[in-house]
């Protein structure tokens, strides 16, 4: 008997279960926002999420439910861009939150942060992250079309910059000026689809390359943010498993270089700029805002990155090289 009878009952008057059928729906962990489920059917196994009110995690941080039709519609649009590098949308019940997607078995496709936290670390797959998310950007940029259907700008504040920068900017009022002028400008910058949460734990490691999950901050803006968002993971990483730090560096570099080798749509090197600037605000904002990064545990180690990251604010990064590198000085005379 499941434990979720009107998730089963809704798939069934979709007519997405036979009506006697008696499937299982098995919790996948991991997720801090959703409902994600394991569900047999005749087909195979497929994956149904389901979007909660309220967030797992420490503050009372709410968000619309609304979301799930987001990620829904990213996986749309990015689905014909990438194949099988996302998964396939196969129902969505908009009215409960919810949709059934493609189901990648975990014992092949392992999650990102687990590898890198285990030092299982491969430049090449970092690339095809890089190559991923540039895909996608690159299959979207200038679409009139996905503009209207993204116009999720609220959301976005709510979900990314309000609890990052613009948070980060209260603890710092003496970097309050640059802060709040880098969201400003994130915010009213229109020029592609956004994912708006690439990181490691929502990308497979698969026998195919990676598979990117998780786009429920789906937003019509700037493609920068992106690439920002997965550096800051693996930078952050870099601090966590210090053995492995060269290993996050090679891959952070390695993401960039793929990405931006596709980028189509504006010169490369105002992406870079732009990616470099949010990567070092972001940085700030995993010690000192909303969203701390769970695994930076000791003091010493949130000093580190809170004073690696002001300097970093402070100095106008010009490029995400010369970011890393500045990252790589810091942690050399730890
Ligand atoms: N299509 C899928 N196939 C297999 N596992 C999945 C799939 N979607 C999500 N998962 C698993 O569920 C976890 C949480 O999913 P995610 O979409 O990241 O939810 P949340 O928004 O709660 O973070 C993932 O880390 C992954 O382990
Ligand atoms: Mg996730």
């Amino acid at each position: 008997m499941s434990a979720h009878p009107d998730i089963i009952d809704a798939l069934k008057a979709r007519g997405f279960l036979p009506a006697d059928a008696e499937p299982r729906l098995e919790p996948l962990s991991g997720g801090v926002s959703s409902d994600v489920f394991r569900l047999e059917t005749v087909n195979g196994p497929v994956c149904v999420k389901r979007a909660l009110a309220k967030l797992r995690v420490d503050a009372d941080w709410r968000a619309p439910v609304e979301r799930s039709h987001v990620e829904a519609e990213w996986l749309r649009a990015a689905r014909p861009l990438v194949g099988a590098a996302v998964p396939e949308v196969l129902l969505e019940l908009e009215a409960a939150n919810l949709f059934v997607m493609s189901f990648y078995a975990p014992e092949t496709h392992r999650i990102w942060k687990a590898e890198l936290a285990a030092g299982r670390t491969d430049p090449v797959f970092a690339s095809r992250v890089g190559a991923l998310i540039a895909k996608v950007h690159a299959g979207c940029a200038g679409s009139q079309a996905l503009a209207g259907r993204f116009a999720t700008t609220a959301l976005f504040e709510d979900l990314r910059l309000a609890p990052f920068l613009r948070h980060a900017a209260v603890v710092h009022p003496e970097l309050a000026p640059r802060l709040v002028a880098l969201a400003d400008r994130t915010a009213a910058t229109r020029i592609t689809l956004v994912h708006g949460d690439v990181s490691p734990k929502n990308i497979l490691h698969g026998p195919e390359g990676p598979v990117l999950l998780d786009a429920e901050c789906a937003w019509y803006g700037d493609p920068a943010f992106d690439l920002a968002f997965c550096s800051a993971h693996l930078l952050l990483k870099t601090v966590w498993r210090p053995a492995f730090a060269a290993d996050f560096l090679r891959d952070a570099a390695a993401v960039r270089d793929a990405y931006l080798a596709g980028v189509d749509w504006e010169p490369a090197a105002e992406v870079d700029a732009r990616a470099a600037q949010l990567t070092a605000a972001i940085l700030l904002a995993r010690v000192d805002g909303k969203s701390p990064a769970d695994y930076l545990q000791t003091l010493e180690d949130r000093g580190f990155v809170r004073e690696t990251a002001k300097r970093l604010i402070a100095g106008d990064m010009s490029s995400m090289p010369v970011l890393l590198a500045a990252w790589n000085e810091g942690l050399a005379t730890r």
